[in-house]
């Protein structure tokens, strides 16, 4: 009784725990990049739900304690169909995040545009765990530069590297990440997000880097619905499952209830056969008692 009411339980509370996040709409930067030299091009930002479009967000930035609307603000950004296009001056520093008419809002990233002598290529949008990873440091020349690669503040490995290889990422890659060049000095600092693998369309780890996403595609909503249909149909089961262990239990420990109801009026019999036979024993009371 007691194994399988323990191994059900497991059983709702794995079903609970993978039950699917339903797409988290991230910022996605293209380049997807962290961190840039200031210069004459663009950085373009929109709001990305599994590669696709998110309809409905709007990209914002948070600096100083102020935030505000890309294209609203003096000086940030231009919009450019779903995108936000922005100058990669040093004034584009802040973070940046994606958020819906409900106050919804996304991870943020902080984008830096540096002008100094070395960045961190470093992906902003989340990476997937299992998915390999390259970071690399780069001059302002364009050229990598061999560098000491840190995590959280620790050097990773020992000496410098041509650049720094992630197989397999895991949660536990999440975190700092930094480079230092001896001829260029250090680069920021920037946040490596990760995320557990896509519970739909295992094969894209990248997004496309496609500007004009007008297509109003619905693979992935009707797998959505799906999904919600099959836990909506689950959820009863499982309750109803649930209800029949809890059930069972009650009528088991009424029955041993019984059990030891019984048993107890057997105590009792014997209690009583031994007064009389302690009685017996005495033998019997003499008349002279009785009759004084
Ligand atoms: C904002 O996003 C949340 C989470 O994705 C969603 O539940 C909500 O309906 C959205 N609001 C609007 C107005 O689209």
């Amino acid at each position: 009784m007691k194994t399988p009411s323990a191994s059900l339980l497991l059983g709702v509370c794995v079903l609970l725990l993978s039950a699917p996040t339903v797409s988290a709409v991230s910022l996605s930067v293209s380049p997807n990049l962290q961190q840039f030299f200031s210069g004459s091009s663009s950085v373009s930002l929109s709001c990305d739900d599994d590669g696709q479009t998110a309809d409905g967000w709007t990209v914002k930035r948070t600096r100083g304690g102020l935030t505000e609307d890309c294209g609203a603000a003096a000086g940030f950004g231009r919009v450019h169909g779903s995108s936000c296009v922005l100058d990669r001056s040093v004034s584009s520093d802040g973070s940046y995040f994606c958020e819906n008419s409900s106050g919804q809002q996304s991870d943020e990233v902080s984008i830096i545009v540096s002008d100094k002598g070395a960045i961190l290529e470093i992906p902003a949008l989340p990476v997937r765990t299992g998915n390999d990873l390259t970071m690399r440091c780069r001059e302002r020349s364009g050229d990598t530069a061999a560098a000491y690669f840190s995590f959280n503040g620790r050097p990773v490995g020992s000496g410098t590297a041509a650049e720094l290889v992630i197989r397999r990422v895991k949660q536990s890659d999440e975190g700092l990440y930094s480079c230092a060049t001896d001829a260029f000095g250090s680069s920021p600092q920037s946040f490596l997000r990760v995320r557990g693998p896509p519970q739909h369309r295992s094969s894209d780890s990248t997004p496309p880097v496609n500007s004009s996403v007008d297509t109003p595609s619905s693979p992935p909503q009707g797998l959505t619905s799906f999904l919600t249909a099959l836990i909506a149909g689950l959820v009863p089961v499982v309750l109803l499952v649930l209800l029949l262990v809890l059930v069972r239990l009650l009528f088991h420990c009424k029955k041993q209830n019984e059990a030891n109801d019984t048993h107890q009026a057997d105590t009792d019999v014997v209690y009583s056969d031994v007064r009389i036979l302690t009685a017996d024993f005495l033998g019997p009371v003499p008349d002279s008692a009785l009759n004084p």
